[in-house]
């Protein structure tokens, strides 16, 4: 039998009986999760998969018995486990979502594709990118998805500029910038460039559709040992620039995007709940005449206005997207390769940052 039908998620356990549980799922198709990692972000993941008409959890793991203590409370009928092989290799599971400090998700990731099953995992997708080149090997060997949880693609905002991107509304694209400010939540094991920076540098790569060719970034450590204030600029094809300043040490919390394209500029705030992203008809035009002093500028501004967003949880979609894919048999746009360029970006910042600021190229 080949890998291919091997990995065929309705092909590869027909001991797997699909109880009647869910009748309206059409399609009789149910993806069975097993999570590792119920710490801050792990819940959110949990609640989501459960009660997706395409994807159920059996079982949590979690090695802090106080984190499954809260699983058990919260949902009886899922079972719990402090031993992730006990997940990994469950004959019942066909997907696992990684939930875990970076750090961890190359190993876990790697055994749960050896034991033929699909990875959902957290940003960073892992902490190097020799890691993230394996895994995304491995996966297409056993014909296995990977998805990488960059959340903010599924969200109402960068759904929608990215439909003002690629229908033409906004134009060429000039730049991405962005300030991703707040006090903590200090991690032990990443900078804040690895914690923070993965947000935008996903949202780039979805709207850019492009990748950098060079990284100048510098940032500075003052608490713990690893930076906790940075900013990273990013060289694009077609002279797009982008620009991030991601900081642990900040007294207020902002999160506000700029966009600026030929004929429209976007200024997206995440934080506020109307009117998350306004799109400006405002824009520069220069004509030049026969000499340098020649030059005519003129100022385009117009009307202001804030799209209708979808208003369904991030999570919610992605993970719905996640296992109709593999019951599709489909790659998901934010697979492995797509967390491999998040992180390729990532190292090339961290080194810039060690020679305090040289342009790092791609
Ligand atoms: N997509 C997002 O917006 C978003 C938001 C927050 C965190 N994250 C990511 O989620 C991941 C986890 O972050 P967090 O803030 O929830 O961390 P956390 O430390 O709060 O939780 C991690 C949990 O994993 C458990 N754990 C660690 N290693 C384990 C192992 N080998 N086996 C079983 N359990 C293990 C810990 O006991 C802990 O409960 C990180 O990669 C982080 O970047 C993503």
């Amino acid at each position: 039998m080949s890998d291919l039908m091997v990995n065929q998620p309705s092909l590869l356990k027909p001991q797997i009986h699909i109880p009647p549980l869910f009748p309206q799922d059409s399609r009789g198709d149910m993806i069975r999760f097993g999570v590792i990692g119920y710490g801050y972000w792990g819940p959110n993941i949990v609640r989501n998969l459960h009660g997706q008409k395409n994807a159920q959890v059996l079982t949590v793991c979690d090695n802090s018995p106080s984190a499954l203590a809260r699983v058990r409370k919260a949902y009886p009928g899922i079972q719990t486990s402090s031993e992730p092989l006990e997940i990994l290799r469950s004959t019942e599971i066909d997907a696992v979502a990684i939930i875990t400090p970076v750090w961890t998700h190359y190993e876990l990731a790697k055994m749960a594709l050896e034991n033929g099953k699909h990875v959902f995992v957290e940003k960073p997708f892992t902490s190097s990118s020799a890691q993230a080149e394996e895994l995304v090997e491995l996966a297409a060997r056993k014909n296995l998805s990977i998805m990488v949880d960059h959340t903010f693609l599924f969200t109402g905002a960068v759904r929608k500029i990215r439909e003002l991107t690629d229908s033409g509304v906004l134009g060429d694209l000039y730049y991405y910038d962005s300030l991703r400010v707040n006090l903590g939540l200090f991690q032990h094991d990443v900078s804040v460039i690895w914690d923070l920076a993965p947000h935008d540098l996903s949202i780039m790569d979805h709207l850019i559709k492009a990748e950098p060719e060079a990284i100048v970034a510098t940032g500075e450590k003052h608490l713990n040992g690893v930076e906790d204030v940075a900013y990273m600029t990013l060289y694009f094809p077609r002279n797009v620039i982008a620009h991030i300043n991601v900081n642990w040490l900040s007294p207020v919390k902002i999160r506000t995007t700029l966009i600026g394209g030929q004929k429209k500029m976007v200024v997206w705030n995440d934080l506020v709940s109307d009117e998350k992203v306004r799109v400006y008809d405002k824009g520069v035009q220069i004509t030049s005449g026969e000499g340098i002093r020649d030059l005519l500028v003129s100022y385009r501004s117009g009307d202001m206005w804030a799209p209708q967003l979808e208003q369904v949880e991030a999570l919610h979609v992605e993970l719905e997207y996640f296992a109709d894919c593999i019951i599709a048999n489909k790659v998901p746009f934010n697979d492995g390769q797509a967390g491999l360029r998040v992180v390729r970006m990532l190292e090339a910042a961290e080194e810039s940052i060690r020679k305090k600021g040289e342009l790092v190229r791609l």
